[in-house]
C-alpha cells in the first residue's frame, strides 16, 4: 500500500467524489428515480474505469442494483463490500451552509447530503481498492461489490435477490462500510444494529374539516385524538406502553456493559455537540449507550393534518396522520413489533374515531459475534493506520439487509469511516476528509492483509 496514493491524489479524488455527490439520488422520492438511476450508472463507470471484468446492474421492482466483481486473484480469498448509493431527502433546506447537491469543502469537511451515508464510504473502498492494485501492479484480493439503491428507503430488492442467489455470498467475509469511528482515533466495530418498524398510523374523526367555532367544544378533533393516542403509547417518562415489550429485550452481557463504561464519553458534550439540545430524554436510569443501543424506542417523524399553511385557518381537522417508527432490539422480532403496536395502539384508540395502521418497511434487529479471523485483521489494519484497535460497540441505528448478507456464513464486518458529529440525515451532513484518506489507507492495508491468506 503507499500512502503518498491519497496525498499525490486528492485533487483528482475530489473532484471524482464531488461528481458522485452531485447526483440526487433521493430513494424515497419516486420523482428521483432517475437520479438513482444515474447513481447506479456512476458507479459502473468507475468500476468500468477499475478494470472489473464483470459489472452488471441487477433489476428489480425498484431502484437498480450494482454488481461488481474484480479480475480473478487465483487462490486468494474473496471479499465482499456492500454499501448503499441511495441518500435520505435534504430537508430541511434552508438549514444548509451550502446547497446539498453542492459538495463544498470548509475546514476540511466535505459538506454534501450522502457525504458519509453512503457515497463517501462507498467511494472510500473503490479507492482503497485502487490505491493497493497501483502499489502492488495487481488486484490484492477477489473483490465483489454490491451496491444498492433503497437501503434509505426500505425497499426490496436486494432482499429477493440475496435470498435468491446465496451463492452470491458465499465469500470469505463482508465488509459493511456505512457506520463510524466510535470517536475520532477510535475505530469501530459493531456487535449489533437495531431493527425497524415503520408505519403510519391514520386516523379520522369527522366525515370533513369543520368551522373551529361552530363545532368548537363538540367536534373531536383528529389531531388531537392522533396525539393523545400516541402519547398514551409512550409517555413522558419515554417508557412505551406495550405489553411484554421490555421483558422481552435480550439485555447486554455484564462484559458488555463493562466495556461500554470503559468508553471514553463525555454527556455533556454529547448533549451540546452532537444532539444539540438543552437536555437528553428517555427512560430514567439507563444509561446512554444502553438507551441508545440495547433497548426499543418509538419515535414520531411527522404528522400531517389540519392546515399548515402561511397565516390562520379556523378548523377542526377531521383527519391526522403520523409517522411512526420503533428501533428493535436483540429479542424483539419485526413480527411481535408489528402486533404489539397493532394492540396498544387498539387498546388506547377512543370508540368515536376511525383508525388504521399501515405498515411501510421494517427490518430485524442483529448480532454480529466478533471473534471471526477477519475481525482481527481488521483490527490489524486500524492499528497500523490509525494506531488503535478496533472498540466493539453497537449501533442504534439500522440496516435492514445485514441478516441476508451473512445468510452463507461469512462474518459479516459492521465498520466504516463516519464520525459522530458527521449529522447522517440531516442537514449540513459532512465527511471529515482526514477520514475519507485514513480510512483509504486502512481499508488498502485491510485488503492486502486478507489477500495474503491464501
Ligand atoms: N448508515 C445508516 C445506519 C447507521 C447509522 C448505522 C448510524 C450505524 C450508525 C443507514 O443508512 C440508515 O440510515 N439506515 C436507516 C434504515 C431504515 C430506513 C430502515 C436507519 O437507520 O434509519
Ligand atoms: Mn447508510
Ligand atoms: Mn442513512
Amino acid at each position: 500500500m503507499d500512502r503518498q496514493f491519497v496525498v499525490r491524489e486528492q485533487q483528482r479524488l475530489l473532484k471524482e467524489l464531488n461528481s458522485f455527490l452531485e447526483i440526487p439520488s433521493v430513494s424515497t422520492l419516486p420523482d428521483h428515480a432517475g437520479d438513482c438511476r444515474r447513481a447506479a450508472g456512476w458507479l459502473m463507470d468507475q468500476f468500468r474505469h477499475l478494470g472489473f471484468p464483470v459489472v452488471q446492474l441487477l433489476e428489480g421492482d425498484g431502484h437498480p442494483i450494482v454488481w461488481a466483481e474484480s479480475p480473478e486473484v487465483p487462490g486468494a480469498p474473496t471479499l465482499l463490500c456492500y454499501g448503499h448509493y441511495d441518500v435520505q431527502p435534504p430537508d430541511p433546506l434552508d438549514e444548509w451552509v451550502s446547497p446539498p447537491f453542492t459538495p463544498t469543502v470548509r475546514n476540511g469537511q466535505l459538506f454534501a447530503r450522502g457525504a458519509i451515508d453512503d457515497k463517501g464510504q462507498v467511494f472510500c473502498l473503490l479507492k482503497a481498492y485502487e490505491a493497493t492494485r497501483d502499489a502492488n501492479g495487481r488486484p490484492p484480493i477477489n473483490i465483489r461489490f454490491i451496491i444498492e439503491g433503497e437501503e434509505e428507503c426500505g425497499g426490496h430488492v436486494i432482499t429477493e435477490l440475496l435470498r435468491r442467489e446465496r451463492k452470491r455470498t458465499k465469500v470469505d467475509a463482508v465488509v459493511v462500510a456505512d457506520m463510524g469511528y466510535y470517536a475520532k482515533g477510535w475505530p469501530a466495530v459493531y456487535t449489533a444494529l437495531r431493527g425497524m418498524c415503520y408505519v403510519e398510523l391514520h386516523v379520522r374523526t369527522l366525515q370533513r374539516d369543520l368551522h373551529s367555532g361552530t363545532y368548537g367544544g363538540v367536534a373531536p378533533n383528529a389531531i388531537e385524538t392522533l396525539i393523545r393516542m400516541i402519547t398514551d403509547v409512550k409517555g413522558a417518562n419515554g417508557k412505551i406502553k406495550m405489553s411484554r415489550l421490555y421483558s422481552r429485550v435480550k439485555p447486554p452481557s455484564e462484559a458488555e456493559l463493562a466495556d461500554w463504561a470503559s468508553l471514553p464519553f463525555d454527556e455533556a458534550e454529547f448533549l451540546s455537540h452532537e444532539v444539540t439540545g438543552k437536555a437528553l430524554t428517555g427512560i430514567e436510569g439507563k444509561t446512554v449507550f444502553e438507551r441508545t443501543w440495547a433497548l426499543p424506542t418509538l419515535e414520531i417523524h411527522g404528522i400531517r393534518g389540519g392546515f399548515t399553511g402561511e397565516g390562520a385557518k379556523t378548523v377542526i381537522p377531521a383527519a391526522a396522520v403520523a409517522k411512526l417508527s420503533m428501533r428493535l432490539v436483540p429479542g424483539i422480532k419485526l413480527s411481535a413489533a408489528r402486533k404489539m403496536m397493532q394492540a396498544a395502539f387498539a387498546k388506547v384508540a377512543p370508540s368515536y374515531a376511525d383508525w388504521e395502521i399501515k405498515f411501510l418497511h421494517g427490518g430485524e434487529p442483529v448480532q454480529v459475534d466478533v471473534k471471526a479471523p477477519a475481525f482481527a485483521t481488521l483490527d490489524r489494519a486500524f492499528l497500523e493506520v490509525v494506531g488503535r484497535k478496533c472498540v466493539a460497540v453497537r449501533a442504534g441505528g439500522s440496516i435492514p439487509i445485514v441478516p441476508e448478507l451473512g445468510l452463507s456464513g461469512a462474518p459479516v464486518l459492521l465498520t466504516g469511516i463516519g464520525l459522530p458529529d458527521d449529522g447522517l440525515h440531516s442537514p449540513n451532513e459532512k465527511l471529515d476528509l482526514s477520514q475519507l484518506w485514513e480510512g483509504i489507507n486502512v481499508f488498502g492495508r485491510f485488503f492486502e492483509m486478507m489477500g495474503e491468506k491464501r
